[in-house]
């Protein structure tokens, strides 16, 4: 980029290190403002200071920016994204979910002439920038002879059953959390047609749900597992080519993967080690945002299609 990536950072908390640490590796970006009531003193940001507010009104008022980075709890996105949108000209990266509810989703759709939402709002999926993910949509597209994923199953634990009460606060419940990320993550590979099932359990700190989709034209249905009742963090994703037999293994906590059928070892992909693995996450997804071709999977339009699939289930 030339001149610069001016941004401010609405929410410093545990999510905010990432972007920081990702922000921080790239010339091209200046932290104008760091937003957070909770802030007890002033950000540092490559060793220096970063003007600091309790609210985005009077940060939005006194810097021009040309992104506004909002990585606070889920229940607020939706009413800073508007304040973003309505007080400044920049674009605007919401942590995911985008939102927490439809009504929300009709809010900043109705804002759209007069803020322009889908050129600039996009949405951090970050599971969809994972480096197995990549590694497997790239693997699909190199075998079609595979024929169409007729199953998928994800499970994605959390070990958040130990914060009790903060982790509801910040991200309102596993399905809100997790289901959202693999839904995110799924639309890699197939498109997602309907959510046909919802149960949460254990008071929202877990659940277990189905998504149908297409592959190749051929529908297939995808098992959800989320939940925090966990003894640590793990998350995997198995897509089944039933057609040809092939099963395609994707851990998302290890960042590895590997394609079999029957005995054989098809392909395997391992990581080295070296990268945190939300830093592996927002760095391509930085990369892509900042390119001028942002990857569809941010768009304004998948994040109101997930929104939508993940809020309309027929039964719980
Ligand atoms: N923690 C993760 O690993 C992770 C990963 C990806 C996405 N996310 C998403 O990021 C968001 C934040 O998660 P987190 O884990 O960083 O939560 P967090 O509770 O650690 O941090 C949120 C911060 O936002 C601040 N805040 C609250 N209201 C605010 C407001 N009106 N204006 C400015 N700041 C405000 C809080 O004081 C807090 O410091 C959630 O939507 C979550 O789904 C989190």
């Amino acid at each position: 980029m030339s001149g610069g990536l001016r941004v401010g950072l609405v929410g410093v908390g545990i999510i905010s290190e990432t972007h920081l640490a990702v922000l921080g590796e790239r010339g091209d970006v200046a932290l104008e403002f760091a937003v957070d009531p909770r802030l007890e003193g002033p950000l540092v940001f490559r060793g220096e200071e970063v003007p600091s507010y309790g609210e985005p009104a009077g940060a939005l008022a006194a810097h021009e920016v040309d992104l506004v980075v909002i990585a606070t709890p889920t229940d607020t996105h939706a009413e800073l994204a508007v304040q973003a949108l309505t007080l400044s000209a920049a674009r605007v990266l919401v942590e995911k979910p985008l939102v927490h509810d439809l009504a929300s989703l009709d809010r900043l759709r109705a804002l759209d002439e007069a803020a322009g939402v889908p050129g600039r709002v996009f949405t951090a999926y970050h599971f969809a920038f994972s480096p197995e993910v990549l590694w497997a949509a790239g693997l699909m597209a190199e075998h079609p002879e595979w024929g169409p994923v007729t199953n998928i199953t994800s499970a994605f634990y959390d070990p958040y059953v130990a914060r009790g009460e903060q982790a509801f606060a910040s991200y309102l419940s596993s399905w809100m959390d997790s289901g959202v990320n693999q839904l995110s993550m799924l639309a890699r590979f197939v498109d997602l047609t309907a959510l046909t099932s919802v149960r949460e359990m254990d008071g929202g700190a877990a659940a277990w749900c189905t998504c149908e989709f297409l592959s190749r034209g051929e529908r297939g249905l995808a098992r959800l597992r989320t939940s925090w009742l966990a003894g640590s963090s793990s998350k995997e994703t198995v897509l089944t080519f039933a057609r040809s037999g092939v099963e395609i293994w994707i851990d998302h906590t290890a960042m590895t993967g590997f394609a079999a059928r029957e005995g054989a070892l098809l392909a395997a992909h391992g990581d080295d080690g070296r990268t945190p693995r939300k830093v592996a996450h927002y760095r391509p997804l930085y990369e892509s945002l900042l390119s001028g071709r942002p990857d569809p999977v941010m768009s304004f339009a998948t994040a109101a299609r997930i929104t939508e699939l993940h809020h309309t289930a027929p039964a719980r």
